[in-house]
């Protein structure tokens, strides 16, 4: 049967109208043929929607993967899994600290993986952004979220607070990287973790104003991250390449 027959046949309704099949223009085929051509369609673009939704998750990543994964490459739980309570302590659980955490996305996941007994300090530089994150946490109700103002050159975390601290596409944003990666060691616990997702210089991106120049663009090589932190005290424990939106991600511990 041609593809003209089977559409005119699919309800027996033989009328004036053009329609496409397959790229080819058929005439006279009927309305039944446009009606079973619009079910056709409907499907396939359904069809490509849901594809497309997986793929960009997988892609894309999305903050709680992101976290989840965090977690447990960096893990501080009872089992020695996870963000969960501290084995030595029933009562502490893990602090975390996500550094430019922006919209606050990473530090929501973060803290619904520490629990209630947990604490996530969020820190930004931006002033808009840290009175939206103040608002958010209070609206939120998070009494273990701590909103914290960073300078260029200090975290302002307190020192030894942190159990694992993590900077997603904010290191090559750092102006000051020595003096803020000396920061960055203070504020972490002896045996604590650091967890830097960055991805090398993208074209098509706006350089980024006052960072050294050897980044080479909005971005920053991994090479560069590992000299800077390892120069800073901190031993590489992991790389991780296959991180979403073809971001990396470096692991260092405090020894
Ligand atoms: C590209 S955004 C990433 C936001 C968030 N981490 C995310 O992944 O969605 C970079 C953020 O880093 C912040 N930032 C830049 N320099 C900083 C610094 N020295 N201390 C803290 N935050 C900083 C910026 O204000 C901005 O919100």
């Amino acid at each position: 049967m041609t593809v003209r027959q089977w559409a005119a046949r699919a309800d027996g309704i033989v009328g004036n109208a053009n329609v496409t099949i397959c790229g080819e223009s058929y005439r006279d085929v009927g309305k039944g043929a446009k009606t079973v051509m619009n079910k056709r369609k409907l499907l396939i673009v359904g069809l490509t929607c849901a594809v497309t939704l997986v793929f960009a998750v997988g892609v894309r990543g999305d903050a709680a993967g992101e976290i989840r994964r965090l977690a447990e490459l960096m893990p501080f739980g009872a089992q020695g899994k996870g963000w969960g309570p501290l084995r030595s302590s029933g009562s502490t659980g893990t602090v975390v600290a996500d550094i430019g955490a922006g919209d606050g996305k990473y530090a929501f996941a973060a803290v619904e993986r520490v629990g209630a007994t947990g604490k996530v300090y969020a820190t930004e530089i931006d002033a808009k952004k840290l009175a939206e994150l103040k608002d958010e946490v209070a609206k939120r109700k998070l009494g273990n979220v701590i909103v914290v103002e960073s300078k260029e050159a200090e975290t302002n975390l307190p020192a030894g607070c942190c159990d694992a601290i993590f900077l997603r596409h904010v290191y090559h944003h750092l102006t000051k990287p020595a003096e803020f990666d000396a920061s960055l060691v203070r504020s972490l616990k002896p045996g604590g973790r650091l967890a830097i997702i960055d991805f090398p210089p993208r074209a098509g991106l706006d350089p980024v104003e006052g960072v050294p120049s050897n980044r080479g663009g909005h971005g920053i090589p991994q090479k560069i991250v590992i000299e800077e932190l390892t120069a800073a005290g901190l031993k590489v424990e992991k790389i991780v390449g296959d991180w979403p939106e073809n971001d990396y991600c470096v692991l260092f511990l405090k020894r």
